[in-house]
């Protein structure tokens, strides 16, 4: 990316499951309300009003969701495809690739509205965006539990990406919901390249 573009940090954001499933059917495996309710507060936290964030979309995630998702406070959403040529009805934007996705979030005229450039899936879009050089962190939900998936939270460098022991804003005790227990998670990148 050139000296032009404004630095975003880019986050990844997943709950997933013993053995790294992520979905079934197109859908989240699990019911976990106060875990969804803090991937809400994440992704629509900016830190002064007026400021928004880019929340980047698979397709198949897209039309997974219910319509209330796309009309959060504070998001602009982005759909990636590359058969798509207009935004589907309630998103924003769409691109064909995730680098596409992540410098129209760093150009003029969106490079002063938005602050954080959260990813929330399916597989492709995290692991290109793993890859990308502005990823700095990943708020993986640990569900502690074994659900048949059919989709899967792509590997990544533990040694590049390092689990927090504490996290600001991150609760660090195991919560339970619906007899299922999890954790929070966060994952730093630890190189000069991260923020
Ligand atoms: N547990 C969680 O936190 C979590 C988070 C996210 C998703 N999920 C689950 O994951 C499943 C959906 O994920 P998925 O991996 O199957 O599908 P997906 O990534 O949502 O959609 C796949 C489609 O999106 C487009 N696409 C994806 N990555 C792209 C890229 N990097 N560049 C350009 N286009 C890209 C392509 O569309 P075209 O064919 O049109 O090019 C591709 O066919 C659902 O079950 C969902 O519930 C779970």
């Amino acid at each position: 990316m050139e000296r032009s573009l404004r630095r975003k940090s880019v986050r990844l954001i997943a709950a997933v499951s013993r053995g790294g499933g992520i979905g079934k059917n197109g859908k989240l495996p699990w019911n976990l309300p106060s875990e969804f309710q803090y991937f809400l507060k994440k992704v629509t936290s900016v830190s002064r009003p007026g400021k928004m964030n880019l929340m980047v979309w698979g397709k198949l995630c897209w039309y997974s969701n219910s319509t209330s998702l796309f009309l959060l406070p504070n998001i602009l959403h982005v759909v990636l495809s590359k058969t798509m040529s207009t935004a589907p009805d309630h998103a924003h934007f769409v691109r064909e690739d995730f680098d596409s996705a992540v410098r129209m979030a760093a150009e003029p005229p969106l490079a002063d509205l938005i602050e954080t450039i959260w990813v929330v899936g399916g597989t492709q879009v995290y692991r290109d965006a793993l890859q990308h050089p502005w990823c700095d962190l990943l708020y993986l939900t640990d569900v502690m539990a074994d659900f048949d998936c059919d989709v899967f939270f792509p590997e990544f460098d533990q040694e590049l990406f390092k689990l927090q022991d504490k996290f600001p804003g991150v609760p660090s005790e195991i919560q339970e919901e619906c007899g299922i227990k999890y954790k929070f998670q966060v994952f730093k990148r630890e190189t000069a390249d991260g923020v």
